[in-house]
């Protein structure tokens, strides 16, 4: 940083971690006109009548601060989807907080539980907001690699990475930007290991409806003795398409929500109180909404992952979530990073460098992660611009 006056105020802390290279994409994408398969967003709408009842939420007088913690009949129909889909029983008072987005509830559930001095492990690639979220809430991250080509952790590995110190282990099922889904055996291995180390497990599981070829979603707050040790994270923006909305939740015990709550209280005050009280409709909307919404996603897989293989990505078939995470080494010699540079210039198509994704940026350097989170249409003009290549 130039050293100017002003820059002698920026704190430490904040020079730890840059600006998201996700969002970064997006903004590369306006400036050369391209086609954002950078940024995990649809191109489209959400179901009417979720957009319907926002508008009639807004009408009918919700216009004011809903309660700190989350407006009570969203609460309540959070805790009844954890029971009936995450099989984690949850008190709409004790155990729910809302937020605003997954991504507060993270940042939120972190400075929560976090000391200094506590160390969090952390999935190796992993969601760029955790390495920041960690800094904040004055963590050490501990990372762990997933290994290619199927992104599983070792767990000797694993085992080394927990020590008295680890206060938490982050898990993200399905994983972005990988789309692995973890496996019961898998989880109880984590769960075993929390319990051995009296850590916690932070879950976040805002793909947890979109899942393909069988893969079925496993929430670990579900497996015996961890709903004392969990904080369970999800949210509207992806399972039904709002992600502008921000909202989102943490389910913990009720004296970790305690902690949660005051944080959030302190950061955000709330979520937007007429969108809560639409999100009502979008949690109770029709179950076969779900299925529908993991098939769409699966086409949408289907249509752009053979292109990229065409062309000579490497790309793992995702099993969740909605991205495409591939290996650049059979096309180019540049890095990621100056690949997707090149993708978004030349070509026109956004997409977000591998080393956004890892602590050691050259970790990431023979990757590129595209979303397939857009329109047949979108998709196919991505394609047909890919042709140049
Ligand atoms: C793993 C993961 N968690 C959280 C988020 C953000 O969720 P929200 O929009 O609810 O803040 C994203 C968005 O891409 C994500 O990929």
């Amino acid at each position: 940083m130039t050293d100017t006056i002003a820059s002698r105020f920026v704190s430490e802390r904040s020079q730890q971690f840059t600006q998201s290279i996700i969002r970064e994409m997006t903004r590369q994408n306006a400036l050369y006109g391209g086609i954002n398969l950078a940024q995990g967003f649809p191109d489209y709408d959400p179901p009417e009548e979720i957009k319907e009842a926002a508008v009639r939420a807004i009408r009918e007088g919700h216009n004011q601060y809903a309660i700190t913690w989350g407006s009570p009949p969203l609460r309540l129909a959070i805790a009844e989807k954890a029971g009936w889909y995450n099989g984690i029983t949850a008190d709409a008072d004790a155990n729910v907080t809302v937020t605003c987005g997954a991504t507060e509830a993270m940042m939120a559930a972190m400075m929560a539980v976090i000391d200094p001095g506590d160390e969090v492990i952390i999935f190796e690639p992993y969601y760029e907001n955790y390495g920041p979220d960690t800094v904040v809430s004055g963590a050490k991250p501990v990372y762990v690699p997933l290994h290619a080509p199927d992104f599983t952790f070792d767990q000797d590995e694993l085992r080394a990475a927990f020590s008295p110190k680890t206060k938490a282990i982050v898990i993200n099922t399905p994983q972005n930007p990988t789309g692995k889904v973890f496996t019961r055996p898998e989880l109880e291995f984590i769960a075993d290991l929390c319990c051995e180390f009296d850590a916690l497990a932070i879950t976040d599981e805002i793909y947890e409806h979109i899942l393909y070829d069988g893969h079925a979603h496993l929430s670990i707050a579900s497996l015996p003795g961890m709903a004392e040790r969990t904080i369970t994270i999800s949210g509207l923006s992806k399972t039904y398409s709002v992600t502008g909305w921000r909202i989102g939740w943490v389910i913990a015990p009720p004296e970790i929500s305690e902690a949660v709550r005051r944080v959030h209280d302190f950061l955000t005050v709330g979520a937007p109180a007429p969108l809560q009280i639409a999100a009502v409709t979008a949690l109770q909307i029709d179950r076969s909404y779900y299925a529908h919404l993991a098939e769409t996603y699966r086409e949408k897989r289907d249509l752009l992952l053979p292109i990229l293989r065409a062309h000579g990505f490497g790309v793992f078939q995702p099993q969740g979530a909605y991205y495409l995470w591939t290996d650049i080494t059979g096309i180019t010699g540049m890095t990621g990073w100056e690949f997707s540079e090149y993708l978004v210039r030349e070509i026109g198509v956004a997409t977000v460098p591998g080393s956004g994704f890892y602590s050691h940026r050259e970790l990431g350097a023979r990757n590129v992660r595209f979303t397939f989170s857009k329109r047949p249409e979108t998709l196919c003009a991505a394609a047909e611009r890919l042709m140049k290549l």
